[in-house]
This record gives C-alpha cells, structure tokens and sequence, in this order.
C-alpha cells in the first residue's frame, strides 16, 4: 500500500534521533507529526526542511508525560492532519546519579518521561488503529534497559518498562492489524550522549565491534522499516541498534 496520506506521530521529534525519524519517514511518504516540548525553533526548522524537501509536516507543542497534554494533542493532529496511524514514542530524557544518591524527583521525571508517556499515546492512539484495524507503534527504548547501568537506574528500570509495555501492546491489539515493536540504540551521537566526558566514550567506543559510534539516521533506518507493510509479522520485538555491543 501507498503510504502517503498515512499520519506518522513522533514524540519529541525536534532534535536527536525522533528528528532522524521524522525525516526517514517523510521520506518514505508519510505525513508527519512533529512533537516537541520546548524546542519549537528547531521543531518549525524541521518542518520547513520537510516542506522544502517536498514532505508535509506540522509541529505540536506537548510534554507527553503529562496526561492533559496527551489527551489534548491527539485531537489536534487528528484535526489538521488525520488520524495517526503510526506512532513513534521517541520522546525520553536522562537524571543519572548513583542509586544511594538519587533524588525521588530525578527517579520520578525519568520514569514519567520515558515510560508514563507510551502509556499515555499509545492508550490514545490504539482507540482509532483498532477501528481501522491497522497501526504501527514503535517505542525508542534503550540497550541500557536489557542490560542495565550503574548510574542510570531510573533510565535502566524506565526503558526495561517500555519493553514490557510493548509486549503487552503487541499481545493485546497484534489481532487487529496493530504491531508494536522496540527499538533498542546503543551508542547514538546526539545532545543526550555530548554530555559524557571523553573518557567514558572512549571506553565505550571499545565495546563497539562496528568500532564507530551510532547515528540518529541508524535509528531512523530501522523505524522506517518497522512501520512499512512489508513489517507486518514482526510484532513485540526488541531490536538492538548498537553495532554490535550487546549482542547475546
Ligand atoms: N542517544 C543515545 O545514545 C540513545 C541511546 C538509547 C536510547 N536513546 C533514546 O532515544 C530517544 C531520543 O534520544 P536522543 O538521544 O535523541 O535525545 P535528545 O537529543 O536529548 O532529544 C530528546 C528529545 O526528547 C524530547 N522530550 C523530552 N522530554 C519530552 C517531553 N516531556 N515531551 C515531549 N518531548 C520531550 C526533547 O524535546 P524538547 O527539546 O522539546 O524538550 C527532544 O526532542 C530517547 O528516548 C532516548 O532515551 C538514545
């Protein structure tokens, strides 16, 4: 099937790897959603590259941890561009600190984020896929929650969470032509990974068999994929996009 006129949601879709994102998936002929927070310049930048680039997309302003900004922005997409049919949770963010030190708000922000938010879109979104009895949910989660981090046990336990939520996800609508799948990034260059310091990264870089560190349009590969028709018996998926680091 065509994919043009298909309505693409991607959270936090300004910047990073949900911008990569948002790009593959105009490419490939959607129409596109782009969620962001507070980064509405770059947000309206991206939008007019997709225009020029001969794409159509809009920009949506909503924190999608919070419910009444979720229930809020569906009507809105549905309103200007059609019914999301595909729906990206890419939005996430990091509060790292040793778990002796860790602040409840710091646990509290990343798990309502990273995991509160695909609960959230994804109970907003399934309403309509099931009555037209298609849809593609991809969820961004981490390697970190299949193997865990010193330092990032809100991150690890929130993106664990995303995994389980999209089995769950995948068992409860996978018989009406909904597949929800995980992705997992490894190392990916972008504002959430330019903040560790230099020793760090070249410690993981080792880690890496590809020996390079990943990048959004990696990511963004893959999502494209997973959306498309020809991806739809991959249904509760986990798959790495690490170059290799965490192979089993
Ligand atoms: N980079 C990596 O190595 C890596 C590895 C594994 C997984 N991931 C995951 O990949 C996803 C994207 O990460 P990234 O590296 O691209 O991070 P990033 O560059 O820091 O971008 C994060 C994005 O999330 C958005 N966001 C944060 N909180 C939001 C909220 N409450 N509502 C709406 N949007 C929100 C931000 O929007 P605003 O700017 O508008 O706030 C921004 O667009 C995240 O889920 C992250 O956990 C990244």
């Amino acid at each position: 099937m065509n994919p043009e006129g298909r309505v693409a949601l991607v959270t936090g879709a300004g910047r990073g790897i949900g911008k990569a994102i948002a790009f593959e998936l105009s490419a490939r002929g959607y129409i596109v959603a782009v969620n962001f927070r507070a980064s509405s310049k770059a947000a309206e930048g991206l939008v007019g590259e997709i225009a020029s680039s001969g794409g159509r997309a809009m920009a949506f302003q909503a924190d999608v941890s919070s419910p009444e900004d979720v229930a809020g922005l569906f009507p809105q997409i549905e309103e200007r561009l059609g019914q999301v049919q595909i729906l990206v949770n890419n939005a996430g963010i990091t509060r790292d600190g040793l778990l002796m030190r860790m602040k409840d708000h710091d646990w509290d922000d990343v798990i309502t984020t990273n995991l509160k938010s695909v609960f959230l879109t994804t109970r907003q979104a399934a309403r309509n896929m099931a009555k037209s009895r298609w849809g593609r949910i991809v969820n961004i989660s981490s390697v970190i929650g299949i193997v865990g981090n010193a330092g990032q046990a809100n991150y690890a336990a929130a993106k664990a969470g995303v995994i389980g939520l999209t089995k769950s996800t995948a068992r409860e609508f996978g018989s009406r032509g909904i597949t929800a799948n995980a992705v997992a990034p490894g190392f990916i260059e972008t504002d959430m990974t330019s903040i560790l310091d230099e020793k760090l990264k070249e410690q993981m870089l080792l880690q890496i068999p590809s020996g390079r560190v990943g990048t959004p349009e990696d990511v963004a590969g893959l999502v494209g994929f997973l959306v498309s028709e020809k991806a739809s018996y991959i249904n509760g998926q986990v798959i790495a996009v690490d170059g290799g680091m965490t192979m089993a």
